[in-house]
């Protein structure tokens, strides 16, 4: 649905040019939540704002939908830009113009008769969750709710793409969940493409289907978002994880792993860390290894979440037995698709 390649993008600063994107080549499949995680100063806002060129990049190309957008003259960049909503940070709303007004805008300046634009804003304050605010003005509504007015402003055209630029980072996270809840859904109902531009793994996590990390004007990992969470290759992506799914064990485990192995011969145990991904995490795996290879389990730690609505865990335990059970324990993991890492560092 939408295809960016060699997307290359400079601003003009004090001390000379500055490179925002370096290379970027993104595709992003027709009906998919996609993210795009990373730091601030990454180039998130630049690569979003290349999709409809309201950045235009120095080099590269941009389809959406099959159409090139870079090469449209100025008439039929507009026609094509109706494809695709965008919601803002900061919500954008003009404070002089009611919760019905600021979604019809779009509408007005395509031109549309008043029948038309009231046909179109009424369902869609529906959808939202508005219809009772559409006299208000923006001053005299929460930011949930503006948030609320910037998506159904966003979908007032009908577009079949809908980018999203740290639409829920100036919320709290009752709030950041209930506008994610209700992304997903306009996203299922209208059969969008969705760009979520985020710095906060949690939002990744909670709507994402595909995700791809920026860093310094390049992507440096992508991929199925679970697949990202259980095996994360870049540093970068590591760190940002570390939120919502910790990295290495905390240092009171650590500590607790040390007391058990007291007198313990270092080859008669193993400290493992489990990702259990999808499906895996219902099958009971350890009471299996248990009965099979007679290895003594100790849970130490762990987690079990969802990760773009499917299941995702982590575990630590300390397995012990002798050498050659701790081996077929591993390998009976991880044929059964549960990534298991020996942890060395005790
Ligand atoms: N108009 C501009 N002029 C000059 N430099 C810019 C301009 N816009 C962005 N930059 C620079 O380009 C780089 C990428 O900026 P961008 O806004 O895309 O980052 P971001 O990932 O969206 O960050 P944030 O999370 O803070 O919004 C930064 O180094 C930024 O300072
Ligand atoms: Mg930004």
């Amino acid at each position: 649905m939408i295809e960016l390649q060699g997307i290359v993008q400079t601003y003009a600063g004090p001390q000379g040019p500055v490179e925002a994107l370096r290379g970027i080549d993104l595709s992003v499949p027709r009906g998919q939540i996609f993210g795009v995680i990373g730091r601030s100063g990454a180039g998130k806002s630049s690569l979003v704002r290349t999709i409809n060129l309201l950045n235009r990049p120095v080099a590269g190309t941009v389809r959406v939908d099959g159409r090139e957008l870079t090469t449209l003259n100025a008439h039929d960049l507009r026609t094509a830009r109706r494809d695709i909503g965008m919601v803002f940070q900061h919500f954008n709303l003009l404070s002089s113009r009611t919760v019905f007004d600021n979604v019809a805008l779009p509408l007005e300046i395509e031109g549309l008769r008043r029948a038309e634009i009231v046909a179109r804003v009424e369902p869609l304050l529906e959808l939202v969750g508005l219809a009772a605010l559409r006299d208000r003005y923006p001053a005299q509504i929460s930011g949930g709710q503006k948030q609320r007015v910037g998506i159904a402003r966003a979908l007032a055209s009908r577009p079949q793409v809908l980018l999203s630029d740290e639409a829920t980072s100036a919320l709290d996270p009752e709030t950041t969940r209930s506008i994610l809840a209700l992304l997903r859904e306009v996203q299922r109902e209208l059969g969008l493409t969705v760009v979520l531009i985020t710095h906060q793994m949690q939002v990744i996590k909670q709507i994402a289907n595909q995700v791809a990390v920026i860093d310094a004007g390049r992507i440096v990992e992508q991929g199925d978002t679970l697949d990202v969470f259980s095996r994360p290759q870049h540093e970068t992506t590591r760190s940002l994880l570390d939120d919502v799914v910790p990295q290495e064990l905390p240092a009171v485990v650590l500590d607790r792993v040390r007391a058990l192995l007291g007198g313990v011969p270092s080859s008669q145990a193993s400290l493992l860390r489990l990702v259990f991904a999808g499906e895996d995490s219902d099958k009971p795996l350890l009471s299996d290894v248990v009965r099979r290879f007679g290895v003594d389990l100790n849970l130490l730690h762990g987690q079990i979440d969802e990760v773009g609505g499917r299941p995702f865990g982590t575990l630590a335990v300390l397995a012990r037995g002798a050498q050659e059970q701790l081996s077929s324990t591993v390998a009976h993991l991880r044929n059964a698709g549960v990534l298991v890492q020996e942890v060395s560092h005790v």
